[in-house]
């Protein structure tokens, strides 16, 4: 097995196995989220997403941190980054920063609105666009990275890697 601690792709793998629990339980939040009958137990269940948005925040945006600045540059200047696997990453990685300010945003606003249903479509919305492209970049961009990179980059990108994480957002 390779050690996370010294190869940026097995690092990569390890925050993505954080991130799918995550996904999991906003997924269950939100089925009972929309189940639910008691407003009561609605209003419970949504202060709990504050858990999840505030992951999204802090551990989310530092592995996304992690792909722009460290892997994402190494890895363009074998495969580019105008077209292909990294710019497609990138647009992905946009689409999820909307999504979570505009699920945020609900969330915000149910308190006045009751407008649970926005929350739970969006929520979904996000759940579904992360989990399909942490299963690209594991089927598709790091098989490529493990290929492409010697193992003098890989332990550059490690080493950038420790600058990012050990830098407060
Ligand atoms: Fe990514
Ligand atoms: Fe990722």
């Amino acid at each position: 097995m390779t050690d996370s601690s010294l190869d940026p792709i097995a690092a990569l793998k390890s925050d993505h196995a954080a991130v799918r629990t995550v996904l999991n339980n906003l997924d269950g939040y939100l089925k009972k989220i929309s189940l639910v009958s008691s407003a009561g137990l609605r209003n419970n269940l949504i202060n709990q997403l504050n858990e999840i948005t505030a992951f999204i925040d802090k551990d989310l945006e530092m592995h996304f941190k992690k792909e722009e600045n460290a892997l994402f540059p190494v890895l363009g200047s074998h495969i580019g980054t105008e077209t292909g696997p990294v710019h497609v990453m990138l647009i992905e990685h946009a689409q999820s920063r909307e999504l979570s300010l505009e699920f945020k945003s609900k969330i915000k606003k149910y308190r006045d609105s009751g407008d649970y249903n926005s929350i739970v479509n969006i929520g979904y919305a996000f759940v579904k666009l992360l989990s399909e492209h942490i299963d690209k970049e594991e089927q598709i961009l790091f098989n490529i990275a493990d290929i492409q990179l010697s193992k003098e980059e890989k332990h550059g990108i490690m080493e950038n890697f420790l600058i990012i994480t050990s830098q407060t957002v």
